[in-house]
């Protein structure tokens, strides 16, 4: 496996500043989802606040599987039965939808990543379950990330969380190390035993990323070669943040100010 990029202390700072941003801009996103707007309207509206914080969106472009073109929204926004990259478009927000927004973004060089799910109008309690369950996950994982543990105890601490709920945590996609690109090694997976894979340093940076769906945990790509979504259509939650490794205690490094 490629070595893990550790970060110095000056990098941290490079990384506490990006992800200050993405979080920012997650949270203004967020309220902009409502009834009636569609998911190209917020992809736009995210172009206008990343620019206008001096950033870029880590995402367009981005280089797909072969044969497919590269990625084309500035965001990925995945409602109901999607997983996760979504392609914004024409899809309008109704009531009773959950909306996952996942926002990178460079600034000055270093890359912040992070992603929340949001219910529009819901009254399931079996849908708002899923998205605590898994906000909950994303907690537990990232308590795990700290210099000394392995890698896959972070892995082990998300599926944990999950199944005694009966949701199916998603297997085909991993959370990541992030620094100066948006994938750096490791692969982070969302299950497994605990206690294998490197063991944690200061100075490593990751985005933890479960993937959580009401039903089976199986996936299926759409023909546009992006839109993952669930194998029964039944709903999807994604949470995401950036955090840097200490000892003692993860540091998140895609808070919002407010
Ligand atoms: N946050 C996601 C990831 O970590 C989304 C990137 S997909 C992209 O992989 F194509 F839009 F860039
Ligand atoms: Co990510």
């Amino acid at each position: 496996m490629a070595k893990i990029i550790l970060k110095n202390a000056q990098e941290l700072d490079g990384m506490r500043a990006a992800g200050k941003v993405a979080a920012n801009i997650r949270m203004q996103l967020a309220k902009e989802i409502a009834p009636g707007v569609s998911t190209q309207e917020l992809d736009l509206f995210a172009k206008d606040i990343i620019e206008k914080a001096g950033a870029r969106s880590a995402f367009i472009h981005y280089p797909g599987p072969r044969g497919v073109p590269k990625y084309p929204g500035y965001t990925c926004i995945s409602v109901n039965e999607e997983v996760v990259h979504g392609i914004p478009g024409d899809r309008k927000i109704r009531l009773g939808d959950i909306v996952s927004i996942d926002v990178g973004v460079v600034y000055e060089g270093f890359i912040g990543d992070n992603a929340m799910t949001v219910p529009v109008g819901v009254t399931d309690m079996k849908i708002l379950e899923l998205i605590r369950v898994s906000e909950q996950s994303l907690m537990n994982g990232i308590a795990k990330a700290v210099a000394g543990n392995r890698l896959t105890d972070i892995s082990h601490a998300i599926e944990q969380t999950v199944i005694p709920h009966g949701f199916g945590v998603v297997r085909d996609f991993v959370g990541h190390g992030v620094g100066r690109n948006m994938h750096e090694p490791p692969q982070i997976y969302n299950f497994g035993p605990p206690g294998q894979g490197p063991v944690l340093k200061e100075g490593m940076t990751l985005a933890i990323e479960p993937m959580v769906n009401l039903g089976t945990h199986n996936v299926e790509t759409l023909e546009d070669g992006w839109t993952v979504v669930t194998a029964d259509r039944k709903y999807s939650v994604h949470v995401e943040h950036t955090v840097a490794v200490h000892k003692g205690k993860a540091e998140i490094l895609t808070l919002p100010d407010e």
